[in-house]
């Protein structure tokens, strides 16, 4: 298709980063899957959640979603057709282990297993997410994550993964987005199992966390030659003003949104300063989890969207110190371009992200493991998406991975979000995030044009700008 390109933008070429960079798009079984009855596979916490009446807009449900399951093969062949070599998706835990525990659905890991073998036959590296958020329903009767046994069942459920596909998928990732599992599942009641509770959402988190630490050296043990590591959200934070409150009221956010994940992972404990303010809702921890949790990682994944501007909330009218001990309120920044969800484009804001990381942490390799955008695409007549905003977005966030590539962080790779439209949780179908547009009634497939920029992009066939 045509398309034009702004000139103001910045010109970013798959040359200016190193050879071995990986280039890839990422997806979620819940959200591309579908099949949901297909192949033994049992109800996870998102079937049951987007079956309830008004939890999930338009009562959209993942029963057939992208159609993947089926499609999968046109779907590989789409990403092999952008010059991509690498591909993330995540594994569904109902497939293998219907009701979380017992032995492994051998048609669960037999799917698994064509989609690695199409990968490798189409050059493309995978790189496995072992928990996207699709539980076993049986598991959250029991208690779900905010149980301790539910550490020892995903220590189970990595054994039996990583030793079906351990011997060709080499880099895997515990846990996506442990931030929304924790808050969005079980403080906000927004996402699945939609628990609103903050003292169980801290408990939650913590479980994520030593879950992940007690399943790196069972990933080790099993795959030879492993990468394993952790993907987190992260955000960049600064106050509304230089007022002493809000520069504090930013640490405090800071504290809930990155330190809390980034400081135990890398033996630093949870924060002090959000432990206090949490009070009677930090988390149980017991004698050896922090060691755990602080097992090195070979990489860490960084899904980046949006940057916030904090200020503080002590004063607030309304303000429940018992809702929210850290008392901080995200500012809405006038004259800002946004998406349609309403998140702010600040592409700087991926530059200043990755050299905090790097510099306060300095973590092994870090992979951008998504990174994308939603607007309100509109299939034209002449049957194309001409989604310049998101083109511009991809573009300008390049560019900015570029810049801290240069400012020395140790980046290496990029994972567009996402390959195909999807099921976007809470939000339904309403919201696109695809490089490619999928009419949900057809399941036609058709490359908007940031699909067909980023293709000339990993082809290294941009024309001169
Ligand atoms: C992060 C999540 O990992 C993914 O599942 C979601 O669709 C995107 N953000 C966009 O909201």
């Amino acid at each position: 298709m045509n398309f034009s390109i702004d000139p103001s933008l910045p010109t970013v070429r798959r040359g200016d980063f190193p050879a071995d960079f990986r280039w890839g798009c990422a997806t979620a079984s819940f959200q591309i899957e579908g099949g949901a009855h297909e192949g033994g596979r049992g109800e996870s916490i998102w079937d049951r959640f987007s079956h309830t009446p008004g939890k999930v807009k338009n009562g959209d449900n993942g029963d057939v979603a992208c159609d993947h399951y089926h499609r999968w093969p046109q779907d590989l062949d789409l990403l092999q057709s952008l010059g991509a070599n690498a591909y993330r998706f995540s594994i569904a835990w109902p497939r293998i282990q219907p009701t979380g525990r017992g032995a492994a659905v051998q048609a669960g890991l037999d799917f698994y297993s064509r989609l690695v073998d199409g990968l490798l036959e189409r050059g493309l590296q995978p790189w496995v997410t072992l928990y996207h958020w699709d539980l076993p329903q049986a598991l959250q009767d029991e208690g779900g994550w905010m149980s301790r046994d539910s550490v020892a069942r995903f220590a189970d459920y990595t054994d039996i993964v990583t030793r079906a596909l351990g011997d060709r998928v080499k880099h895997w990732i515990t846990h996506n987005e442990p931030f929304c599992t924790a808050f969005l599942g079980h403080q906000h009641g927004v996402h699945a199992p939609g628990v609103k509770d903050l003292g169980l959402a801290m408990q939650v988190h913590h479980h994520l966390l030593l879950s992940h630490g007690r399943a790196l050296p069972v990933i080790r043990a099993n795959v030879p030659g492993a990468q394993a590591g952790i993907t987190l959200s992260l955000h960049p934070i600064s106050p509304a003003s230089d007022s002493p409150a809000d520069v504090a009221a930013a640490h405090r956010h800071d504290g809930g949104r990155n330190r809390l994940f980034l400081d135990p992972l890398h033996g630093r404990g949870y924060p002090a300063d959000v432990i206090e303010r949490l009070g009677p809702f930090a988390p149980r921890v017991v004698a050896g989890d922090l060691d755990e949790i602080a097992r090195p990682c070979d990489f860490l994944g960084i899904n980046y969207y949006f940057p916030e501007v904090v200020a503080d909330a002590t004063h607030d009218a309304g303000h429940d110190p018992l809702k929210d001990p850290l008392a901080t309120r995200v500012v809405e920044v006038h004259g800002v371009e946004r998406t349609a969800f309403g998140w702010p484009v600040v592409p700087e804001g991926l530059t200043a992200l990755l050299t905090r990381v790097a510099r306060d942490y300095a973590p092994p390799p870090i992979y951008i493991t998504e990174n994308g955008s939603t607007f309100d695409d509109v299939m034209l007549p002449d049957g194309t998406v001409n989604d310049s905003q998101r083109l511009s977005y991809l573009i300008r966030h390049l560019a900015a991975a570029r810049d801290a590539l240069a400012a020395g962080v140790p980046l290496k790779g990029y994972f567009a979000w996402s390959l195909l439209d999807n099921f976007e949780w809470a939000e339904g179908y309403l919201r696109r995030f695809g490089i490619t547009y999928v009419d949900f009634q057809t399941q036609q497939r058709t490359l908007k044009a940031s699909g067909h920029w980023y293709r000339q992009f990993c082809q290294d066939t941009l024309p001169p700008q």
